[in-house]
């Protein structure tokens, strides 16, 4: 593919992501004509075929015979263009109908080009460039293929030691929703093009709370719950336009969701209006056997037929029962024309009956192209956040750097949990890069050789450090600790690190932390060994640039945490939009500060723990810049708002330091009373604003009173009238309240 045409998509990219674009694939205006004319030739058997999807890697011909039989609608796994042509080939010029096979692949966070794992995209709390990498993942799969990718994932996650917490966009709705947005729009562009890749959103729906975060675990969410906390960010990405959408393992209050009517067709089709494809999790319609929710395949191929599934992903339900339950009235034919529709039509808006196959050779020239890679060096940057600093940062030039750690030079790692098709070759780690940045100055002793590794001892390493300046540790998670099925009980750093940082502060050097993981860690004892720490989850194919230019100051730190950290697992859950309770915690006496014989009600009377109270290690919304910023002058335009109006707010915000930053400024508000208890803060919106050193800006935000709805008692989406608090603020537990009312 010309250079030019490499500019002109990544300018397209651009565009698609600017807030004025198109939030879907425009649906094609015959497009339903043109479904119900195919519809109308099918054979029961054909229709049942395009339900069924099958990971096909690699082997053509094992399902070529299928293929020709109509019985294979979709195939997942396969990225290799030629034998993507080849599986297409089969399907559209040697079966009776050519109906096109939608190929999927979890393309989660870049496809060739990797970005931050999703839990570090979210931390950057910019959604048009998460919405650009997004594009980038869409023009690199599609040139080989790939024309589905199973993301955004959009599971809402309390509980860090759920592996999957890596690829979400954390605890909050109203973030995790902007997020949702930017990915599908991103993903899908503003126009159905050969570039456009159909997203899904997943896992449908309160995958991560996962009791005990324990992956695939049951869920016991109220419906209430699931309305205000764990769906909006799924029905942003349905009015976004979201083609397809992905049923979850767990079973929630008892119902699995493959086979869970009310929320796959009273709520995502019946109230939000969703047409586009739902396929299960893979072969979570057999799992439903396990659960205990279906007696064998045949009973689970009824169960998710009847409650809206409209394709199978590896049980091979419906190709093996489908036709006799039709036979036997216990599914409608209704019911599988209406999935079939569903799947045809995605097909079709994704313009693959006019354009099933990809050009190989164009397909090389869009891998890794500069302006992808640039992105994901700007996404890394932006996702790193700046927990901790003494004034160590940004690096002095002329300084004698030790580099150590166990993810300093670990190219597999540091791309994080699922990353099918990065490949390690292409990471540049944050070793090479300082190399680079610092020529003669590095000096490179690992330590550890990889996160889990004991050792009892360090003395290259501390030998090393009493000759350094400064040290740089790169710690954190090899990348098969977060992701799926990957939950840990301990969210510590393994192995030995931070006994190695407690080993290489003690040689009387500044300690500068980088932690590389899938999760927020509970690092509280390594910050006292540390005199600063960067928190950059899994950066990506680009992370090591990234760092080097943020530890040398050449990038000033904007991220704020996407989640609460902790300050040890036995708090586990604790997140900012949390309810008050009868008791709220008000940073009572702790365990050291206990009375001897004290007695039985002389404390504890609040809902906390007495060893680490109830206050995070950092909350929602933090991070550290190497410059400053302060609000003032905060009011509202007014004292009372009618449900239909808007509160606006302003503020000065300005850069108090020595140096230009960006600072993610937040909106809160709080519901003092309802029909039903509400939380103590909910982000309503949130902006990044870029500031010369010295300079004050006035910004102004307006926020619909209709955005403070929510299901109530009676479960009616409504404004209550009542008190209000708003704040405008840097995190979730900053900030003086304005109050305003709504009647
Ligand atoms: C996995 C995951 C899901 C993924 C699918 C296909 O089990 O749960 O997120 O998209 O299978 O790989």
């Amino acid at each position: 593919m010309k250079r030019t045409k490499i500019v002109l998509l990544s300018l397209l990219a651009v565009l698609a992501c600017s807030p004025q674009a198109g939030t879907s694939v425009g649906s094609c205006p015959d497009v339903e004509a043109r479904v119900d004319e195919i519809l109308s030739r099918m054979t029961l058997a054909e229709k049942i075929g395009q339900m069924n999807q099958v990971s096909a890697g690699g082997d053509v011909a094992h399902y070529a015979d299928a293929l020709r039989k109509g019985q294979v609608g979709s195939i997942l796994n396969e990225v290799d263009p030629d034998k993507i042509n080849a599986f297409q080939r089969i399907a559209v010029e040697e079966s009776r109908l050519g109906i096109p096979l939608l190929v999927g692949r979890d393309v989660i966070h870049g496809f060739h080009t990797v970005f931050p794992i999703p839990l570090g995209l979210a931390a950057t709390f910019d959604t048009a460039l998460v919405c650009r990498g997004a594009r980038v993942a869409a023009l690199e799969a599609s040139a080989q293929g790939v024309r589905w990718t199973f993301s955004p994932m959009l599971d809402i996650a309390r509980d860090p030691r759920w592996g999957r917490i890596a690829e979400g966009s954390g605890e909050d709705p109203f973030l995790g929703a902007r997020m949702a947005e930017a990915m599908v729009r991103g993903y899908q562009g503003s126009v159905p093009d050969s570039t456009s890749i159909a997203a899904c959103i997943k896992h449908f729906v309160g995958y991560g709370a996962a009791e005990g975060g324990r992956d695939y675990n049951s869920t016991f969410l109220t419906e209430r719950e699931l309305r205000n906390v764990y769906s909006p960010p799924f029905e942003a990405a349905v009015k976004a336009g979201a083609l397809t959408l992905m049923t979850s393992f767990n079973d929630n209050d008892g119902v699995p969701s493959t086979g869970n009517r009310f929320i796959l067709k009273d709520i995502l089709r019946d109230e939000w209006g969703f047409d586009g494809l739902v396929v299960t999790d893979w072969n979570s319609m057999g799992e439903m056997i396990p659960h205990g929710f279906g007696t064998d395949r045949k009973d689970v191929a009824e169960k998710a037929a009847n409650a809206g599934v409209d394709m199978d992903m590896m049980t091979f339900g419906f190709l093996s029962h489908l036709e006799e339950l039709v036979k036997s009235g216990a599914v409608k034919e209704k019911t599988i024309d209406s999935a079939v529709r569903n799947i045809l039509r995605v097909k079709m808006l994704l313009g693959l009956f006019e354009q099933p196959y990809v050009d190989p050779a164009a397909a090389k020239a869009v891998q890794y192209a500069p302006e992808h890679l640039a992105a994901a060096r700007q996404s890394a940057e932006e996702s790193a956040i700046l927990l901790k600093n003494n004034g160590v940062l940004p690096l002095r030039e002329g300084l004698r750097i030790l580099v150590t750690g166990p993810l300093a030079d670990a190219p597999h790692d540091q791309l994080g949990t699922w990353c099918f098709d990065g490949e390690k070759e292409h990471t540049i780690t944050p070793l090479r890069a300082l190399e680079a940045r610092y020529p003669g100055q590095i000096r490179f002793e690992p330590g550890l050789k990889y996160s889990r590794q004991r050792r009892d001892r360090f003395d290259e390493v501390t030998a090393a450090a009493r000759q350094a300046d400064v040290v740089l540790a790169f710690v954190g998670e090899e990348s098969i600790l977060s992701g799926e099925a990957h939950s840990v009980a301990d969210l510590n750093l393994k192995g030995s690190q931070s006994e190695l940082l407690a080993a290489l502060k003690a040689c009387g050097k500044p300690v500068v932390a980088v932690v590389m993981a899938g999760r927020p860690l509970t690092v509280e004892r390594d910050l006292a060994h540390c005199d600063a720490m960067l928190y950059s989850f899994h950066p990506g194919t680009m992370g090591g640039p990234a760092l080097a230019g943020l530890l040398s100051g050449d990038v000033n730190p904007s991220g704020k945490t996407p989640v609460t950290f902790l300050r040890t697992v036995g708090q586990v859950p604790l997140y900012y939009n949390h309810h008050m309770t009868g008791r709220p915690y008000n940073g009572e006496t702790l365990l050291d500060d206990i009375d001897l014989e004290a007695g039985q009600t002389s404390l504890g009377n609040t809902s906390y723990y007495l060893d680490y109270g109830a206050y995070p290690l950092f909350p929602f919304g933090y991070g550290l810049s190497y410059t400053s910023f302060a609000y003032s002058g905060a009011a509202l335009d007014k004292e009372t708002y009618g449900t239909d109006d808007t509160v606006r707010v302003r503020f000065t915000l300005s850069n108090t330091g020595s140096r230009e930053g960006t600072e993610v400024v937040q909106l809160y508000v709080r519901d003092l009373v309802g029909s039903v208890t509400r939380p103590v803060k909910e982000l309503k919106a949130f902006r990044r604003e870029t500031l010369k050193a010295g300079e004050s800006r006035t910004v102004e935000i307006s926020l619909p009173v209709s955005e403070l709805a929510f299901y109530g008692l009676d479960m009616v989406k409504k404004v209550e009238p009542g008190e209000f608090r708003l704040w405008v603020a840097g995190d979730s537990a900053s900030g003086e309240p304005l109050s305003f009312k709504v009647q």
